[in-house]
């Protein structure tokens, strides 16, 4: 399985924080947004990881992250141009992806939650067809909305529904088969002028080949694509962190709790950071063990 993070967009709804800089490398409070992401891959082991983002900000993703050695993960970078829609993703990462399955994270999707490893485990275990997340919101009207039969087989997806036939909406991670590729290049771009995920999930759909997995009540969907969402993203992971001690979204943690990289190499990457809060931690779970 390879992993693809969509990391371009133009972030207008975060101007003018995001006329400089990339919307995935704005703090949710102690580290760049693109981490929470990245750690969904990694807690779902997978090693191998295509960026996706602007000609812009492709290089400061480069600083950051360089090839993935560190967190005993590949790496690689590919430009997207303009952003014509999430399912190009599927087009300009084709030779990545190779005859390999996918999974697409929007860069700017927080999770987290106890039931996150299991769900992707299962998620992972699905070789066929495609699978998305339905996770219950108060007000489903400005989002995806996936309705589906009691074998989670979906019925129908509709896009911002003024009248919306679940709860349920439709978060920026998607798993799906090595058909995706060809499924991409055959969708037309939409009245907005995109190549829509919603009609690649259509395709399965009519296949009968479309999951969904939902998400609890004890999962944390944040959105992060408002000032005010940032905030709320930023105090939710300060409250979590503080209070329990352990760290969300830690991608030095997740890889060595996935037998990425060693203790030896995490207590390296800690002592790099020892003069901040992220970098003691690191270095203490060094000390502690697994
Ligand atoms: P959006 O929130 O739809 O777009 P945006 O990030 O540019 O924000 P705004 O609405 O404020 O202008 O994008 C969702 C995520 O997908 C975000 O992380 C950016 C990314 N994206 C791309 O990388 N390429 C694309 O072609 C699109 C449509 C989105």
């Amino acid at each position: 399985m390879k992993g693809i993070i969509l990391a371009g967009g133009k972030g207008t709804r975060l101007y003018p924080m995001t006329k400089a800089v990339s919307k995935q490398l704005l703090p949710i409070y102690d580290k760049p947004l693109i981490y929470y992401p990245l750690s969904i891959l990694l807690l779902s082991s997978i090693k191998d990881i295509l960026i996706i983002s602007t000609p812009e900000d492709i290089p400061a993703y480069k600083k950051l992250l360089g090839n993935g050695q560190t967190i005993g993960t590949s790496i690689t970078y590919k430009i997207q141009d303009s952003p014509c829609g999430l399912a190009d993703a599927f087009i300009l990462g084709e030779t990545f992806i190779g005859d390999d399955n996918v999974c697409l994270i929007l860069g700017d999707n927080v999770f987290y939650g106890q039931d996150m490893t299991s769900i992707l485990r299962k998620t992972m275990d699905r070789i066929k067809g495609a699978t998305i997340f339905g996770y219950p919101v108060k007000d489903a009207r400005a989002f995806g909305v996936v309705e589906f039969d009691k074998d989670k087989r979906v019925i129908s997806i509709e896009e911002k529904p003024q009248f919306p036939k679940s709860n349920y909406a439709i978060p920026g991670l998607y798993f799906y088969d090595n058909r995706v590729i060809e499924i991409a290049k055959d969708v037309k771009p939409s009245a907005r002028g995109e190549i829509e995920i919603s009609s690649v999930n259509n395709v399965y759909l009519e296949m009968n080949e479309l999951h969904v997995e939902l998400l609890g009540r004890g999962m944390a969907w944040l959105d992060t694509g408002s000032p005010e969402g940032i905030l709320k993203a930023s105090e939710y992971v300060e409250a979590v962190q503080s209070r329990q001690g352990f760290y969300i979204s830690c991608i030095e943690e997740i890889a060595w709790r996935r037998g990425f990289i060693t203790t030896e190499q995490l207590t390296i990457i800690g002592e790099n950071l020892k003069m901040t809060e992220y970098g003691k931690y690191i270095l203490s779970l060094a000390k502690e063990g697994k």
